[in-house]
């Protein structure tokens, strides 16, 4: 075997030892950064964001206003791009995709759910929560089952044929995380989820997440100002300076 053959041999070799060592890994960020400007001014939000995501893990992005949360989410889920880092999904430079395959990742492989839900007022529960599936090209048929299973599951049964508009703050809110779920993604971003409801709703949709991050085996990242969530995850960080800390 020539050297170059010996060296493919390593090199595979290697990448096999990382790839069972990495078994668990969803997602890693490596040294994210990011700024916006406001009038001349630019604000250096992310500075050198490290961010390692498991598979199925929980993990709560907690602090003050204004540091970074959403904006670091944003990039997480593709909605945003950072200025420059990379976030690589089990092994893949998703930066590096092109906007058809980039777009195809964010429909089906990560789910999202806003502090206001952000539904089709004039649709129904079942049609709101279809939309990801029929943008994903399944069948109306395969569509329609796939959210009706979701729906029930968020406990939404008898609201299945309801316009969203008519529904009360909890209940969209769980009609939003059903849209977020119908294509079972691999992970689940939260930004203040429960950010616009009561205690009680607010106290159901926790319960909702994290049962079905068990069913599901779906990472789930929140960005939350409620503590009591925050001490249900597994960690717990925060945002220091543009970096990424762990709190206990
Ligand atoms: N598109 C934008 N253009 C300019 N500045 C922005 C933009 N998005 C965010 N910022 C600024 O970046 C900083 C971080 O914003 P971000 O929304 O990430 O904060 P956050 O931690 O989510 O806060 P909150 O808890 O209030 O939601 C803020 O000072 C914000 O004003
Ligand atoms: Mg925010």
């Amino acid at each position: 075997m020539d050297k170059y053959g010996k060296n493919r041999q390593k090199s595979s070799a290697a990448q096999q030892m990382t790839m069972r060592s990495d078994v668990n890994n969803l997602m890693s960020a490596r040294d994210l950064k990011k700024s916006f400007s406001n009038g001349g001014v630019t604000l250096e939000v992310l500075k050198r964001i490290n961010f390692d995501l498991n598979v199925a893990e929980t993990v709560a992005i907690v602090g003050a206003s204004g540091i970074g949360k959403s904006t670091l989410l944003h990039i997480l889920g593709t909605l945003d791009r950072p200025d420059s880092g990379t976030l690589l999904f089990k092994g893949e430079n998703i930066f590096q995709f092109n906007d058809v395959k980039l777009a195809r990742f964010r429909n089906e492989s990560v789910g999202f759910v806003f502090q206001f839900h952000h539904l089709l007022p004039e649709f129904s529960a079942l049609e709101n929560a279809m939309m990801p599936a029929l943008i994903n090209r399944m069948s109306k048929q395969n569509a329609a089952e796939a959210a009706e299973s979701i729906l029930i599951r968020v406990g939404l049964k008898d609201r299945l044929k309801y316009r969203v508009g008519k529904l009360s703050g909890g209940e969209q809110q769980r009609v939003a995380l059903a849209r977020a779920l119908v294509l079972k993604p691999s992970i689940l971003l939260a930004d203040e989820p429960t950010g616009n409801l009561d205690k009680g709703n607010s106290e159901q949709v926790h319960e909702l997440l994290l049962e079905l991050n068990q069913e599901l085996a779906m990472t789930l990242v929140v960005v939350t100002h409620n503590m009591e969530l925050a001490s249900h995850l597994s960690r717990r960080v925060t945002i220091v300076d543009g970096m990424l800390k762990q709190i206990n």
